[in-house]
């Protein structure tokens, strides 16, 4: 990919270089989408100009619906050219920082770590994720992470404080060894050994040590009881009452390890990095605005205790798999000439639990190494709630100006005594403090929208900043992705919903962004923001030529006609550049094939329902809450995912959609061809060749679903319900041929 790339014009080397592919194989690419282009035109010229005669009924109508979903499919193949036109990557140069700045000139680093539920989110996997970013290769005394608890659960704080103990063992052994990844619980699960360079004692030391520290974490969690001997150790542990719950309770700040203090060290007496619990005052009756709340919490507690210039933000379940990212990531802003104007950088995210060849076509690679380069390229790769770092003013609301100079190294602790600052950030995160003031609105991250984190990210582009993209080799935070077919598809209903509520909105890209961002970003923004206006055209293209075929009905040029040339070049074209692609960011051809299975199985579920409860809203009836799936845990579904089976396991309206859609094409399949053979038919065949290949490749890629009808008998395929249903649905199509 390497090619030109862009600097600045001074005598110092920069910190990052930008590279974009070869001209030549941009302009091949674009070469490629206009003879696509071409032939989409070409596709919606046959579709006007060969309307059969109202009078003959169906045909009509499915003429119609079919001309409409293939003018969307491509009016929204254009828009994902935004996606591909000009991607630029980014690489960071840590060791010219290192030359250009003395460690004491570097800024403070304040990390904000976010969890919600500890039942879903165990407080083992919060502090691995806290450890990992307290190890950080940064100056201890500069670094800050803030603990953001949601269900203000005095185990996590117990746990927290078992891990502030831990740390000091944890990163004197990070800095001896250069460990990696830093988080404990993934370098002791996938090291089985010491590796040479380690002292064994020390090693095995550590781990037991890490082991106990588990089991006591664990009997806390399951006893919910603190020890009395934790308890005389930290204050904090008094602070709750019996009756507070996650949704009733003061707000409560304790700084359990404070940089600033020379007797905080580790065992080797260096300084730790300042750890900081906070829990928001939570009232019934007021708005706690989920996760967006307790960021913009964090910003105004981390205000008075660290201040630091830069800000970076995790969920709890993304442990830090490169110890090397802050630096990267202050090349981007520290670069004189070229990161005065950027506002954000943002890291891709990665899975740590996704097999080879994963059946829910989980490797996002053609996202993370195209989708998002390209945003990248018009300037504005978008935000999306972890793996982040900002400049802290911008995220406050300041709008961009070349004159702006940013301080690097100010320092500005309120005051130096523990409680006293502990009282003070307090007093910032009760539920009343932001009434009346912008926070939500231009400060921090914005209220009152699903996909907050997006929103904020255009906004604070809006005001004139730039964002980058920073995709190292290797990777810097590691996350857990779903594994359960039902999982990822509520998954997705819900940020499908987001995203259409956030284009029907006055936040809507184009309104939004109306010249302050590039034409190319908004385009960008709307390829998502556009899903749920997928799902009817897709359902209607894998129903109703099916049926069609099935009666006799052709909707497709025949097979010796030159308009049979623009049809199939389009969808040849198309589907071998995606697997082009994905081959080349790193996907297998198998990931690819079940990535399109997924592809469709979304756009016939998630979108649809996505777009269905919309649409509900707006008219103001009630949603359908349509979308209740069991979270699964189940060890043996584990098993299943290694083994690309796909999890079914309970009755769901998607479920049956799926199922219904896939028996439907089955029947249509074996029943249409059987008669095309009794017409004896050539002519006929060649007439229904487009309709026959299509239902042909619907059958195909929906093999899994027959084999978790058919075939398989653990407890993880169809449900007979759903079955029963589907084929009630698909019964009377059968034997009720419509008239020719
Ligand atoms: C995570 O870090 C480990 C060890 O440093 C490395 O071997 C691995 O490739 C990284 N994972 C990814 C996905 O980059």
């Amino acid at each position: 990919m390497a090619g030109s790339s862009v600097r600045g014009g001074s005598n110092c080397p920069p910190l990052f270089v930008t590279e974009k592919p070869t001209r030549m194989a941009r302009y091949a690419y674009r070469l490629f989408a206009s003879t696509v282009l071409a032939g989409v035109l070409l596709v919606w010229l046959y579709r006007a100009t060969h309307v059969p005669p109202m009078s003959s009924g169906a045909r009509w109508w499915a003429w119609l619906g079919l001309s409409a979903a293939e003018l969307w499919f491509g009016f929204y193949w254009v828009l994902t050219l935004s996606v591909r036109w000009s991607p630029v990557f980014r690489r960071a140069f840590p060791d010219q920082l290192l030359r250009r700045y003395k460690e004491e000139q570097l800024p403070g680093v304040d990390i904000f770590v976010c969890t919600a539920d500890p039942t879903v989110e165990p407080p083992m996997l919060v502090i691995s994720t806290v450890l990992s970013v307290m190890a950080y290769d940064y100056p201890k005394e500069k670094l800050n992470i803030y603990l953001s608890d949601d269900a203000g659960s005095i185990i996590t704080l117990y746990a927290l404080y078992e891990a502030s103990e831990f740390a000091k063992h944890w990163l004197p052994f990070c800095n001896k060894y250069q460990v990696e990844p830093r988080s404990p619980a993934a370098y002791f699960g996938t090291e089985a050994s010491p590796p040479d360079a380690c002292d064994r004692k020390e090693w095995f030391s550590l781990k037991e040590m890490h082991k106990d520290l588990a089991a006591r974490v664990n009997s806390v969690v399951n006893s919910g009881k603190i020890p009395e001997v934790s308890k005389c150790k930290l204050m904090g542990f008094s602070r709750w009452s019996e009756n507070a719950s996650f949704r009733d309770h003061p707000s409560i700040v304790q700084i359990l390890i404070d940089g600033n203090k020379r007797k905080a060290t580790d065992v080797d007496g260096k300084v730790l990095p300042t750890l900081v619990y906070m829990a928001r005052e939570k009232r019934p009756q007021e708005h706690h605005h989920f996760k967006a709340g307790s960021l913009n919490a964090l910003i105004r507690v981390s205000s008075v205790i660290s201040n630091s210039p830069v800000i970076m933000n995790v969920d709890c379940d993304m442990y830090s798999n490169n110890s090397g990212s802050i630096r990267d990531a202050l090349c981007f802003f520290q670069d004189e000439q070229l990161g005065q104007d950027i506002a954000f950088v943002q890291y891709p995210q990665n899975f740590e639990n996704v097999v080879q060849n994963d059946i829910y076509g989980n490797p996002i690679n053609t996202v993370n190494e195209l989708d998002h380069p390209c945003l990248d390229g018009w300037g504005g790769m978008c935000y999306y709630g972890t793996g982040c770092f900002h400049r802290r003013e911008a995220l406050c609301g300041r709008i961009y100006s070349p004159d702006y100079k940013e301080d690097w190294t100010r320092v500005a602790r309120k005051t130096e005594d523990v409680i006293d600052l502990e009282g003070m950030a307090e007093s910032l995160v009760t539920c009343t403090y932001e009434h009346n003031t912008l926070w939500g609105v231009e400060k921090g991250v914005i209220y009152g929208c699903p996909l907050e984190d997006v929103i904020t990210g255009l906004q604070i582009q809006c005001r004139g900043w730039r964002s980058v993209y920073h995709n190292p080799p290797r990777k810097g935070f590691l996350g857990m992705a779903p594994t359960s077919l039902g999982q990822i598809l509520v998954q997705h209903k819900r940020w499908t919903e987001g995203f259409l509520q956030i284009s029907l909105s006055k936040y809507s890209p184009f309104l939004l962004g109306h010249r302050k961002i590039s034409l190319g970003l908004q385009m960008g923004y709307s390829v998502c923001g556009f899903w749920a206006a997928n799902s009817f055209p897709t359902l209607y293209y894998v129903t109703i030529p099916s049926l069609c075929f099935l009666n006799g009905i052709s909707l497709f040029p025949e097979i010796t006609s030159p308009w049979f040339v623009p049809f199939a070049y389009v969808a040849v074209a198309a589907y071998s550049c995606s697997l082009v692609e994905s081959l080349q960011c790193g996907d297998t051809a198998v990931e690819w094939w079940n990535a399109q299975r997924m592809w469709l199985f979304r756009r016939i579920t998630s979108y649809l329902l996505a777009a269905i409860d919309t649409i509900r809203r707006m008219l103001g009836v009630t949603e359908s809450g349509f979308t209740l799936t069991a979270k699964v845990t189940d060890p043996r579904a584990l098993e299943r995912y290694k083994k690309g089976m796909m999890e079914f396991g309970s009755f769901s309206v998607m479920f049956a959609i799926i199922t219904t859609v896939a028996l439907l094409n089955l029947a249509c399949m074996m029943l249409g061809v059987a008669k095309v053979l009794l017409r004896k038919g050539a002519v006929s065949l060649g007439a229904m060749f487009v309709q026959a290949v299509l239902c042909a490749l619907i059958v195909a890629i929906n093999f899994p679903v027959y084999e978790a009808m058919f075939v398989r008998k653990d407890s993880g395929r169809l449900p007979a319900s759903v079955s029963v249903v589907s084929l009630c649905i698909v019964l009377p199509f059968c034997i009720l041929p419509t008239k020719l």
